[in-house]
């Protein structure tokens, strides 16, 4: 028996029948699986960290070599470079049915080049930038060995206090939705099985980003239309994007953790939505269901994860351990291995490293990626597009101090970010993390842009976060001595990120005392915010005349802040998340509830839902961003006060016009409202926007479709309706719009 079967394998292996494309995956798959033994499948469910770089707790073993020849380790993370994957894929080559390994790695935000944080990139509402930074990013990432990138984090975040906000595309889902496809489409590039292709994972599955409190990793209780309304979109919109994987989250949601929820992973996921990848768990999420009080042991918790649908087990070793013995103990049924033995395979397959297990390790590609100019000319680009302008105030003189001259000035540039090199990666750059010598520093881009006539002075004024004011007195002579002053100040990048929630999101240390000081000077202030999220800054937007947001903005950042300071890019970028007053606002969302009470104005405190101390509005809204230059939008017309439920269409149009003095592109936004419901609904929700280009003086008409479906939503029994009724349109460049036509939707 054991000679046939190795017979078997030789022919298998000879023919090498993986490596014909024209064999349907499936049926491939299948034939292996009837080959393997339950420890080999059990193997393929298995994936460890290297023991060269690691996103947690390291859990070392000094047999991961032998496990990996013995087949098993079906996928490893954290391995980076061609040399250390081909050499590990040598080890997966000699067990005994030759399985290769998947090598993956959080590619957030470019690998070799680094880009803006996902947060920062969806500030530029430019879908197509998106997806080519995604695309560059899984071209360096598959030249340096990987596979698979555990991105894109589709999460929709409306709390600042949760570090993670940095690595989504912010609060709203429509966008969310859009920006999760583009991800998908630049990582996955023409398809699995090219060798630019790296995998996609929908992460983190699912409602991660509403833990109590904006606490990483806490707990998530929250009503099933609230998650199919809001939370779970962008992830069905990963799946119609084709996503190879998905990885679900730390939390439980209304109690079940989603490691072993089967309501989402089971019937939503893999029901439902029909998706045919596999799901990876997060790193150890299986063995925390035991801290959880879910499960009692690992062998509860291995158990519980795999008959809900958790197909890999990162780091937790649970069914390492424990599967053989359940299937053993008849508590998990061989097919459920097998079912997520085959999605693995599958992607394996398309990947195409049956045909060649080390298609990805290519010294020559990984040397043309390693410092091309091509992609460090669209991480400038990208940069550009995703700084916001929050805050440009003409001076005494009529003009703002933006975008500035660079010539015959004294500027002085003070702040810990203005020479700062790494900290303009922001977190999840951990592929290199100590290559300082390629980043642009805020310092190089000014000087290299500063004409002759103009002269550049420096001081740092304090650090980040310590109490430290040594500095100031230097910071504060250079800023008299100077006509301008550009101040860069922030939050340090590991403070955004995972497990970097903040309970306050002021400035960190004495830098706002720095700004104070340096106000006292009387001089003009450029005030450039460096963060992952959105920061509480109430002194700087009441006195400091132009603020940047300028976030975290990766290996060109010194360039794209230069260009858009000197008016080489008039900038563009939009708000992906409101910006609250202060923490007690949070969670702060533009397209909540109107509630039974809601005030008439922000004074209005007369038994009505809203603070007593403070106003209801964010400091800065969802949607929001300003230019050099100024648009007037006006004329909204509706092609028909009427849109039928069945075949309806409707048409909006707007005339928009640059009134200001300089080129410059506008992101034009529509909302729509439902006044009646049978639920309540959002006071507006985000339905389109298109991002457009007028030159000085230019005007144009605009035109956006509506249809039915666009006002779809989820009702108390969790069906996704239409209803007719009366509806508002508002069309404006900011959430806060009020330009508005009304239609019906009629049967
Ligand atoms: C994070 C994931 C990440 C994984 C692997 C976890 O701690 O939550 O987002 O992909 O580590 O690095």
């Amino acid at each position: 028996m054991k000679k046939t079967l190795q017979i078997i394998i030789a022919i298998f292996i000879c023919l090498n029948i993986f490596g014909q494309k024209k064999i349907n995956p499936e049926v491939q798959a299948d034939s292996l699986i009837r080959l393997m033994t339950l420890d080999e499948k059990i193997g393929q469910l298995n994936q460890y960290t290297s023991d060269w770089e690691a996103t947690g707790k390291i859990t070392t073993e000094n047999d991961k070599e032998i496990q990996i020849r013995q087949g098993k380790v079906g996928s490893m993370l954290n391995v980076i470079g061609t040399e250390k994957t081909r050499k590990l894929q040598e080890i997966a080559m000699q067990s005994r049915l030759h399985i290769p390994m998947i090598f993956g790695l959080d590619v957030i935000h470019g690998f070799r080049t680094t880009f803006p944080v996902p947060l920062a990139e969806t500030a530029s509402w430019d879908l197509a930038s998106i997806e080519k930074s995604a695309r560059i990013a899984a071209t360096e990432a598959a030249a340096f060995g990987e596979h698979w990138t555990f991105a894109p984090m589709v999460d929709i975040a409306r709390d600042p206090r949760w570090g993670r906000v940095m690595e989504g595309a912010g609060e709203d889902t429509y966008l969310g939705c859009l920006v999760a496809k583009a991800r998908i489409n630049g990582f996955q590039g023409k398809g699995l099985g090219n060798v630019d292709a790296v995998m996609a994972c929908a992460k983190h599955f699912a409602a991660y980003g509403a833990a109590i409190g904006g606490r990483d990793y806490n707990s998530v209780d929250m009503s099933l239309r609230q998650l199919n309304e809001t939370y779970l979109p962008p992830f069905k919109a990963a799946v119609e994007a084709n996503v190879a994987t998905f990885m679900n989250s730390f939390n439980d949601i209304n109690g079940i953790p989603a490691t072993a929820n089967k309501y989402i992973q089971r019937d939503i996921l893999k029901g439902q939505w029909n998706f045919k990848g596999f799901v990876v768990s997060d790193w150890g999420s299986i063995g925390e269901m035991i801290a959880h009080g879910y499960a009692k042991n690992s062998y509860d918790a291995a158990m519980k994860a795999i008959i809900a649908g958790s197909d890999m087990d990162m780091e937790s070793r649970c069914y390492r351990d424990n599967l053989k013995q359940l299937v053993q103990d008849g508590k998990v049924d061989i097919s459920i291995i097998d079912e997520a033995v085959k999605r693995i395979l599958i992607k394996k397959i398309e990947l195409r490293l049956f045909q060649d297990p080390y298609r990805f390790c290519n010294l020559e590609r990984e040397k043309q990626q390693t410092n091309n100019a091509e992609n460090r000319k669209f991480a400038r680009e990208i940069g550009e597009k995703s700084i916001v302008l929050l805050k440009n105030d003409p001076q005494t003189s009529g003009t703002p101090i933006l975008p500035l001259s660079s010539k015959n000035k004294t500027i002085a540039l003070i702040g810990p970010f203005i020479k700062a090199t790494i900290a303009n990666h922001g977190f999840w750059s951990i592929a290199f993390p100590d290559d300082s010598a390629r980043i642009i520093t805020q310092y190089q881009g000014i000087k290299s842009q500063l004409d002759k006539s103009s002269t550049l002075l420096y001081s740092m004024g304090c650090n980040v976060n310590d109490n430290n004011k040594t500095g100031f007195e230097d910071a504060i002579k250079m800023a008299k001595a100077a006509d301008v002053i550009i101040l860069s100040l922030g939050e340090a990048p590991n403070m955004s990120g995972e497990a970097k929630s903040r309970s306050n999101l002021q400035l960190p240390g004495v830098q706002e005392e720095l700004l104070k000081e340096i106000y006292k000077t009387e001089k003009p202030i450029v005030l450039l915010l460096n963060a992952g999220r959105p920061l509480i800054f109430n002194w700087a937007v009441d006195h400091v005349p132009s603020i940047l947001y300028t976030w975290w903005l990766g290996t060109e950042a010194g360039n794209s802040i230069a260009d858009v300071i000197f008016g080489k890019y008039n900038p563009a970028g939009k708000l992906p998340i409101s910006f609250p007053r202060t923490e007690g606002q949070i969670p702060i969302y533009y397209n909540h509830f109107n509630t039974g009470r809601p005030a008439k104005d922000e004074n209005d405190k007369n038994y009505v839902s809203a603070y007593i101390d403070l106003q209801n509005s964010p400091r800065f809204p969802f949607g929001y961003g300003l230019s050099y230059t100024d648009f007037n939008i006006s004329n909204l017309k509706l092609s028909s006060d009427q849109l039928s439920i069945n075949e309806g269409k409707l048409t909006a149009t707007i005339d928009i016009k640059n009134t200001g003095n300089y080129d410059g592109e506008e992101v034009v936004q529509l909302y729509i409202r439902d006044l009646v419901g049978c639920v309540v609904r959002p006071v507006k929700e985000l339905k389109g926007f298109q991002k457009i280009f007028l030159r000085k003086g230019e005007s144009k008409s605009l035109s956006f479709t509506i249809t039915p479906a666009d006002l779809k939503f989820y009702n108390d029994q969790i069906k996704y309706i239409n209803e007719t009724g009366d509806y508002e349109i508002f069309i404006g460049n900011s959430s806060n719009t009020n330009l508005k036509g009304n239609f019906k939707l009629t049967l």
